[in-house]
């Protein structure tokens, strides 16, 4: 049987870039995002250019409960918790509505995705879970503090799901980028020094191929 990687984020910038690059590996690949369209025309692509990859599309809202439970917990070999969404902004100019959409994706789903979709491979006692959080915290550059505190929420539920999977047989890595190319800087000024989506899709490869865990920073 193929390897089969799950995406949460599949339909474009870092998700898309891993979908792409596993599934020219020959890996099977289960993506999620919320726009239909940009799935179907991936299923296309897959046809075309990836002919021994099978790509399954989930249409789905992860920051709904209803989003969350359309993700199958599939014995996957490896989980890439990727999806998050991005706003710049100073934290005082941040308002608590908005806040509490940031943390419904960038924390609570995963929280969520990590307890429907971990069971199957415990039970199997092989996996991997590749974690995408970001070199932002480390650096806390200020006009980010929300989404950061998100991804530092994240990096503390990496560390619990560290200590959780200890004994399990399966892995744990957190790929913690620097900024990288893709639609969440549109309409920003990007960083001369921005590293290409390809990248961060090289890097998760390689920690899968060479069974690398722990937190991974790459800018
Ligand atoms: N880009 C950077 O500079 C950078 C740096 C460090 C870390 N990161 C992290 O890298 C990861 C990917 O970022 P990116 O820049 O590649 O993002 P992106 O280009 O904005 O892509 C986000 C992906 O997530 C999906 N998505 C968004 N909201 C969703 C929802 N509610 N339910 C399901 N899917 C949803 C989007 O598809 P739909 O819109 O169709 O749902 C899209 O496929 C994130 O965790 C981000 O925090 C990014």
């Amino acid at each position: 049987m193929k390897p089969h990687i799950l995406i949460t984020g599949v339909s474009r910038g870092i998700g898309r870039a891993c979908a792409e690059h596993f599934a020219a590996a020959g890996w099977d690949v289960s993506g999620v995002a919320r726009n239909a369209t940009a799935l179907a025309s991936m299923q296309a692509q897959w046809q075309r250019d990836y002919p021994d990859s099978h790509f399954c599309p989930i249409a789905a809202d992860l920051a709904t409960p209803a989003g969350r439970a359309a993700v199958p917990p599939l014995p996957y070999d490896v989980i890439l918790l990727n999806a998050a969404t991005y706003t710049p902004g100073k934290l005082l100019d941040t308002t608590t509505d908005h806040f509490a959409e940031l943390l419904e994706l960038n924390v609570l789903a995963n929280h969520h995705l990590a307890r429907l979709l971990l069971p199957p491979l415990i039970d199997r006692g092989t996996g991997h879970l590749v974690v995408i959080g970001s070199l932002g915290t480390d650096t806390w550059p200020g006009n980010m503090t929300a989404y950061l505190a998100t991804k530092y929420a994240l990096r503390g539920l990496f560390l619990g799901w560290q200590k959780d999977l200890a004994q399990s047989g399966i892995l744990a890595t957190l790929v913690a980028p620097g900024a990288t190319l893709t639609s969440s800087w549109e309409g920003e000024t990007p960083p001369e020094n921005i590293l290409p989506a390809t990248a961060v899709a090289q890097l998760v490869w390689d920690v899968v191929a060479r069974r690398t865990a722990g937190r991974i920073v790459i800018a």
